[in-house]
């Protein structure tokens, strides 16, 4: 169910959409004189269905007042319609932010809207090691839930900040405990952190089955999709084409690529991201995971995703139909604009980024990626392929042999070595919950390691 806000004055209807929220007082169609003040509770309407109740004291001392009422389905691909577990309607119109990850790229963007747009506050924030700098963003904004280090752990952050929606922009696996606690929890979920999405993409539709969590994505190729792809008939998608800028390293070839150092990785050309997803971008392991993102996400088989190489960013994906048209969304690559659009989902709130200039000079290039150069997007398709746990695996190892890249252990080209080796080394059956997928995790990593370790000189 999507959210809209509905301005109760104007009998509660909006007309923009395909369904019509009704608000009503005590069972009669809310208008000036129904607010006697007799009247109690005020009763929101959908059809024929209760949607929501507002409170009538709130409402009298209020000339204006906006509702957030469910109004129409979120496109199948990104959640069924169920049921909320949390409260459907806010009468102040204020969304609470769970803000997990706050001191990190995506996360001190997020502040930026958050700060900037009076109908979210922000009410929980996480991050890592960087604790004093969490406590500073959440004393500057009067936040009581804080969690540091994951403490305390971030799915019982999320369950006692009662978010409306659930920002989570953790860098790796240790995303996942919040990942399926916002959408099992019935909360929308804004999702930055990809790795648990790939990691766990069966556990978290399961998650998403029984809680009804939406997941908007917050990846500037998926939020790109899933707009091309609102109020789409799945049977009218032909293929999904995610782009990548191709890092720092476009157009290298293998040999090229033997001696660069996470100073050079670390430079991308178009994006300003943290050092993980930077040095994904430039092995392409980035666009591996969004594949694997993307296929959750919107249920398409690999086979139905494509990759392309577009340098300067500003297509951020596109979708074919059956009918040969294409539809593409494009933007500057500012993440503040997907982080946006997801935080204020449907309400597309204005943000300080300009509108696209075309008359300047865009230049629209577009070519496949090399992937003998680049082989951790075949890695990444293959492992997608095979199912199972083989996507945790292959995250696991690329967060490990990352992170040595990072220390200066491990050279770049051995980033996809270690990831190959490792699941080239483990059986990748299904896990059955969290607990075995977890257990998967460890596993690779320590595979990983001694893999790693094997391949420095
Ligand atoms: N940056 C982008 O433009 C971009 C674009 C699309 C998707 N994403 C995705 O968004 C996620 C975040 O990326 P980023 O670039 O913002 O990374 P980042 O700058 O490295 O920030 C990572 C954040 O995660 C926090 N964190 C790490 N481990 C944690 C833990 N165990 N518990 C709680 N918090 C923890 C860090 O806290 P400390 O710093 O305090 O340790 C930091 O706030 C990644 O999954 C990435 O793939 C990023």
């Amino acid at each position: 169910m999507g959210n809209s806000a509905v301005p109760l004055d104007d009998g509660g209807v909006d007309r923009g959409l395909d369904l019509v929220g009704q608000v009503l007082l005590d069972g009669r169609p809310n208008d000036r004189r129904a607010r006697s003040p007799g009247s109690r509770r005020v009763l929101v309407q959908q059809r024929d269905e209760l949607v929501g109740e507002l409170d009538e004291d709130l409402l009298a001392s209020h000339d204006h007042m906006m509702a957030y009422v469910p109004t129409w389905d979120a496109p199948a691909a990104h959640g069924p319609r169920r049921e909320r577990h949390g409260p459907v309607s806010r009468l102040d119109g204020v969304k609470r932010v769970a803000l997990l990850g706050a001191t990190g790229s995506i996360g001190r963007q997020a502040l930026d809207i958050i700060d900037a747009h009076p109908g979210l506050e922000l009410c929980a924030v996480a991050a890592g090691s960087r604790g004093e700098e969490v406590e500073q963003i959440a004393r500057d904004r009067d936040v009581r839930h804080i969690s540091i280090g994951g403490s305390p752990p971030l799915d019982a952050l999320v369950q006692a900040s009662e978010p409306d929606v659930v920002l989570n922009a953790v860098v790796g696996f240790a995303g996942l405990p919040a990942t399926l606690a916002a959408i099992e929890g019935g909360i929308d979920l804004a999702l930055a952190n990809k790795e648990s999405l790939v990691a766990a993409g069966a556990l978290a539709l399961a998650a998403q089955e029984r809680g009804g969590g939406r997941i908007l994505p917050v990846d500037s190729e998926h939020s790109a999709v899933f707009q091309c792809l609102e109020g789409r008939l799945p049977e009218t998608v032909d293929t999904l084409v995610l782009t990548a800028s191709g890092g720092p390293f476009r157009g290298r070839v293998r040999d090229e690529l033997i001696d660069v150092t996470p100073a050079d990785a670390l430079a991308h050309p178009t994006w300003s991201m943290g050092p993980k997803i930077t040095v994904d971008s430039a092995t392409l392991m980035n666009k591996g995971l969004e594949l694997i993102e993307a296929h959750f996400l919107f249920g398409l088989p690999y086979s139905r995703i494509e990759v392309v190489v577009h340098p300067t960013s500003v297509v951020h994906s596109l979708v074919r139909f059956r009918d040969g048209a294409a539809l593409a969304h494009l933007g500057y690559p500012d993440m503040r604009v997907p982080i946006s659009f997801a935080l204020t989902y449907p309400e597309r709130a204005p943000t300080p980024i300009p509108p696209l200039d075309l008359a300047s000079g865009l230049t629209l290039e577009f070519r496949a990626p090399d992937e003998e150069a680049f082989p951790c997007l075949r890695l990444a398709r293959e492992a997608g392929e095979a199912g199972g746990t083989a996507p945790c695996v292959l995250n696991a190892a690329n967060e490990v042999a990352v992170a040595a890249f990072l220390a200066g252990e491990l050279s770049f080209l051995g980033i996809a070595e270690v990831v190959e080796r490792t699941l080239d080394a483990l059986e990748a059956p299904a896990a059955r919950d969290l607990h075995g997928l977890v257990e998967i995790d460890a596993e690779s990593r320590r595979t990983a390691q001694a893999l790693t370790r094997e391949l420095v000189p």
